[in-house]
């Protein structure tokens, strides 16, 4: 299996709006691929436009509040390229569409590294970082998967928040259990 960046992508409407996703970027030779599965506003702007941006961060609220439907993370306009970063990146990508396999399932857009950049210094891997991550990723297939198989990857994955966890990945962790709460208590 090939190395997967998780990130932030931004990618921009046919008028120019931009619109944040997380998405794992699939490390393929020179490329990295954008595989979104249909349909999906990243999908649709990844169709009209070419050029797109990867925010990195460590910081597991930006994952959690994307989950759970927060998008106004501020952005930072990058000089010379259209699509902006999160504000609070440790490290942006500017990527361009070199080539599209097109599916009916999940069309897989080979992009093009442009140009990298750091903003702030990377302090270290953290477990409950990575927890946050799994978990967040659960709360985008909740309807694929079953309760069973949530409640058990759920509770592995408390221990690494118990053991590890600061405020922030905390806060973080409590955003998508509320997530996921939801959706058991509205198939009741
Ligand atoms: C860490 C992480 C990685 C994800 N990677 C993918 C991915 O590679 N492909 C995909 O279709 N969805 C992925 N998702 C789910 C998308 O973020 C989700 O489908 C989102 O709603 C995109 O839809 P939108 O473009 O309409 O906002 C990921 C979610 C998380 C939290």
């Amino acid at each position: 299996m090939p190395l997967i960046r998780e990130c932030v992508l931004t990618t921009l409407s046919p008028e120019g709006r931009p619109h944040v996703a997380p998405l794992g970027l699939i490390e393929e030779g020179d490329c990295w691929i954008a595989a979104p599965f249909r349909p999906s506003k990243t999908l649709f702007n990844l169709e009209h436009s070419g050029k797109l941006t990867a925010s990195f961060t460590d910081d597991a609220r930006v994952f959690a509040g994307l989950v759970v439907g927060q998008r106004s993370f501020p952005l930072t306009d990058i000089e010379n390229w259209p699509a902006p970063r999160l504000s609070c990146a440790l490290a942006h990508a500017e990527l361009e569409i070199a080539r599209v396999e097109e599916d009916a399932v999940r069309p897989r857009f080979f992009c093009r590294v442009k140009h990298t950049e750091s903003h702030r210094p990377f302090l270290g891997m953290n477990r409950a970082r990575a927890a946050v991550l799994e978990a967040a990723i659960l709360a985008t297939r909740l309807g694929m998967l079953s309760r069973e198989k949530i409640d058990s990857e759920i509770a592995y994955l408390k221990i690494a928040i118990d053991k590890t966890a600061g405020a922030a990945e905390r806060e973080a962790w409590d955003m998508v259990m509320e997530k996921i709460a939801a959706h058991f208590a509205n198939i009741r």
